[in-house]
């Protein structure tokens, strides 16, 4: 794959107005059909079907690439929403969110964070010492984009999540979210899980603790969620971190150790031993 000959391919599918489902690819010219059909019959694979699927196809013009390896991944055993949460909290002050600023993320993605009460179209901005929201549209939000795996990396890491039973295509992409904002300026952490009433695990990603799946981080059902993205103010320039999360072109072309599930304090030692 040459960096000239690359394309960003971006499929988002909307039902009366409301947003059901989106993916991207970054992929060589001679694959673009082939990935492009691909995308298109992702769109129609969800229970509502759409009134408007949308097929961007951008050369990635001039724009260097950034290589980067993903997140070390491992899974958080946990018994329930309580223990998930408490879970993902402890995990975040590791990561350097202040207590207050854990509290106010999980109480935002419960309680719904957008001012209308719908789900935000993108995740928050959040200053991980005081809690502060400075993403510039709190209905909107900012959506990272323009990343991808290189082919050997995404074989390897779909061969690899498959063994431990993640062969889901949500953990995957969310693990190449999560690689490009952990790797952004300025940023300390993120939080997610998903708005999707049947989608009840989540995460919190840094370069510290790696990508932490939680399987469990709300009751089924719930149609709440999001994601917050932490962020240090001291080094922080927000228009250059929206910038790379918006535009700047990744690929992941090294996939990081993928562990079992395993329990918090036995995560926290190993975490000590590092
Ligand atoms: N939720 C709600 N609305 C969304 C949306 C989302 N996740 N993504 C796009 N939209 C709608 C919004 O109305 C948006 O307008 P806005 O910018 O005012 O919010 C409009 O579509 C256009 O969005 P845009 O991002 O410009 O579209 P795009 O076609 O360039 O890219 C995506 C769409 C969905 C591919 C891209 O935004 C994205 O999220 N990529 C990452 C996908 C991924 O791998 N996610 C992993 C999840 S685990
Ligand atoms: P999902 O994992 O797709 O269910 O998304 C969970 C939440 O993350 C959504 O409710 C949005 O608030 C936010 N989100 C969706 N797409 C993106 C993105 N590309 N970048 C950052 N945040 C996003």
């Amino acid at each position: 794959m040459t960096d000239e000959n690359l394309y960003n391919i971006r499929m988002r599918a909307s039902a009366g107005g409301n947003h059901l489902s989106g993916a991207e690819r970054i992929v060589c010219a001679e694959n673009i059909d082939e990935i492009a059909r691909g995308l298109l019959a992702r769109s129609r694979s969800k229970e509502s079907f759409p009134d408007q699927v949308t097929i961007h196809i951008e050369r990635l013009q001039d724009q260097p690439i950034r290589y980067l390896t993903a997140l070390n991944v491992l899974t958080i055993r946990v018994s329930d929403m309580h223990s998930g949460r408490d879970a993902a909290a402890r995990i975040l002050e590791y990561a350097g969110v202040s207590g207050l600023a854990a509290t106010k993320a999980l109480t935002l993605l419960s309680a719904g964070a957008s001012p209308s009460g719908k789900a935000m179209r993108g995740a928050i901005i959040m200053d991980a010492g005081s809690g502060e929201r400075l993403e510039p549209d709190q209905e909107r939000g900012v959506r990272a984009s323009r990343f991808d795996w290189t082919g050997e990396a995404f074989a390897t890491v779909d061969s690899r999540l498959t063994a431990l039973s993640l062969a889901h295509h949500r953990t995957r992409e969310a693990l190449s979210l999560a690689t490009k904002v952990a790797h952004a300026p300025a940023v300390v952490a993120e939080l997610c899980w998903s708005d999707d009433p049947d989608y009840i695990a989540g995460y919190v990603a840094s370069l510290p603790t790696g990508y932490v799946r939680i399987p469990v981080l709300k009751q089924s059902q719930d149609p709440k969620g999001g994601r917050v993205i932490f962020v240090d103010p001291a080094v922080l320039n927000l228009a250059s971190l929206i910038n790379y999360l918006e535009t700047d072109p990744v690929l992941i072309n090294a996939v990081g150790e993928i562990n079992k599930e395993m329990s918090l304090p036995f995560y926290f030692e190993l975490l000590a031993q590092r």
